[in-house]
């Protein structure tokens, strides 16, 4: 946890940050806890958290503790967000990552660097899309859905909350909640750990 004072890329006011982060080795870390920002002078919160489930459950319980806290967009200079996408609060869009018209982007989502999402999908609260990967058009991703680098996820494809796609995976049909899908075309494998929740 620290608190540093950056430029919000999208309307270039200076923010006092709280950055809420959380490791993961063995087991799992969360440095700071919830009462820190009530103690101090935080105008906004960003976070930098990797998983998708832990990321959403943080970000649900800021916002409830703190609604008067602002959740500035983060969208790099270099991504590209065309006509009519909204943004959830919390929403982080990085380096030359690309979401075309009508795309909309839940609370705490995020675009890593250089995917790209076609018109009118839905990228759930809480969800990760990672660098390289590509979404087409019209695509649901429900809640905390974790998408690999370079995965491909073909149009209309509707994806469960919490479902994981592996790195490199096309998925070309329906994933179920909780599932993980890998391969060409994308199958599901069962986890080696039985339980992946926080
Ligand atoms: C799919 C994924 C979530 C599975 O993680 P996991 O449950 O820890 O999987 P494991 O490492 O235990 O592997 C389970 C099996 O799936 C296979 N597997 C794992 N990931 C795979 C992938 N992307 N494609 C094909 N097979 C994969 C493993 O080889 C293993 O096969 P086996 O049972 O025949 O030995 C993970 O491998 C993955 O692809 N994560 C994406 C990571 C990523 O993109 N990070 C972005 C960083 S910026």
């Amino acid at each position: 946890m620290r608190a540093s004072w950056p430029t919000c890329f999208a309307c270039s006011r200076n923010f006092r940050y709280w950055v809420f982060s959380l490791i993961r080795g063995g087991n799992t870390t969360v440095l700071g806890d919830f009462s820190w920002p009530a103690a101090h002078d935080v105008d906004a919160f960003a976070m930098g958290i990797g998983d998708p489930i832990a990321k959403f459950r943080v970000g649900q319980e800021l916002a409830r503790r703190y609604p008067q806290v602002e959740w500035p967009l983060v969208v790099h200079p270099t991504a590209y967000v065309g006509n009519g996408v909204k943004l959830g609060k919390g929403a982080v869009v990085c380096v030359r990552a690309v979401a075309t018209v009508g795309v909309q982007l839940g609370d705490f989502s995020q675009l890593n660097f250089g995917c790209t999402v076609g018109h009118e999908s839905v990228i759930g609260a809480g969800s990760l899309v990672n660098p390289g990967a590509n979404i087409s058009g019209g695509v649901i991703l429900g809640r905390s859905v974790m998408v690999g680098t370079g995965a491909q996820i073909l149009q209309y494809v509707k994806v469960g909350d919490e479902a994981q796609i592996g790195a490199g995976a096309v998925v070309t049909r329906e994933v179920p909640p909780g599932a993980t899908v890998v391969g060409v075309p994308a199958t599901q494998k069962a986890l080696s750990t039985s339980d992946r929740r926080l």
